[in-house]
């Protein structure tokens, strides 16, 4: 049997009280992420759902080892992530690329978009010729539905749907394997998030993606999940199928997550 792409087991983090927050009695900080335990096979869509503060984020970053968990394993392919150094590291890491929540701040503007989807290239792949490296930022934008004219303009001169494209032509340019989106249409329109979302749809079938794409949302991964994880108070309190969670919630946190989908009235 082959090994999932990653597995997390009894991952932890503790981030330490703030200054001033020992008069407000929290003396041993923070725990964001408490004994977490996941899998991810390779082609599904996980989702992690949870409220603001649950711990989604911490436990996307160490999964991507951009924080180190305080203690627990990870797995890639079977394989010690945790243990992995130098070009090994860099190797897996490539792997494994972040789309972000804001789709301005991740983009430094005052990089042309050539520029911004072709420095993973120049950093991982510096022997590429400066052709080639511009055939694969013209490909990637292609895929994700920009012009070729997008390439000469900064940040500032797109909408922020169009952003955000930019922003996922940035993690494909690698090629990765695992694609992690962090709130990846929150900072968007209903109407746009919902373009992004076909989007990243389309873009795992035609490059073969894993996705873990984090929401506090349930009608938002409800469109890609195939399997949905429920955080709480930095713990999983539900795990399963993206059918079953949405139809049939066991734990009361996800009922309540549930009904906290406003339900549209019907047109007449
Ligand atoms: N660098 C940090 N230093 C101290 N505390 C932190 C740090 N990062 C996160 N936390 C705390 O850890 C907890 C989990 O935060 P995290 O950002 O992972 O939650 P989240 O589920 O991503 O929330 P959101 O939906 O608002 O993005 C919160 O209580 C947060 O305040
Ligand atoms: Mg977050």
């Amino acid at each position: 049997m082959t090994p999932p792409l990653l597995e997390a087991r009894n991952l932890r983090k503790t981030f330490p009280a703030a200054a001033g927050a020992f008069a407000m009695g929290a003396r041993s900080g923070v725990t964001a992420v408490d004994d977490v335990s996941l899998e991810l096979a390779a082609g599904e869509t996980l989702a992690i759902v949870g409220e603001s503060g649950s711990g989604k984020t911490t436990l996307a970053r160490m999964l991507l080892r951009l924080i180190e968990p305080d203690s627990g394993e990870l797995l890639i392919d079977g394989r010690d992530f945790l243990a992995a150094r130098g070009a090994a590291l860099r190797a897996l890491r490539r792997e494994m690329q972040m789309v972000f929540q804001d789709p301005f701040a991740s983009l430094d503007p005052r990089m042309r978009v050539a520029a911004i989807v072709g420095e993973p290239l120049e950093i991982h792949e510096p022997g590429l010729a400066r052709a080639a490296r511009g055939a694969r930022v013209a490909e990637v934008l292609r895929a994700v539905g920009l012009g070729e004219d997008a390439q000469s303009r900064y940040p500032h001169e797109f909408s922020g749907g169009q952003r955000q494209r930019i922003g996922i032509a940035r993690a494909l340019v690698l090629r990765p394997r695992l694609v992690v989106a962090d709130e990846p249409v929150s900072a968007l329109d209903v109407s746009v998030g919902a373009q992004i979302l076909e989007l990243l749809q389309n873009l795992q079938r035609d490059f073969a993606l894993t996705y873990l794409l984090i929401s506090h949302s349930l009608p938002v991964v409800a469109q890609l999940a195939t399997r949905i994880a429920v955080m709480q108070g930095g713990r999983i309190v539900e795990t399963g199928a993206a059918a079953q969670i949405l139809s049939a919630p066991t734990h009361s946190y996800t009922q309540s997550l549930i009904a906290a989908i406003p339900v549209l009235p019907e047109t007449t």
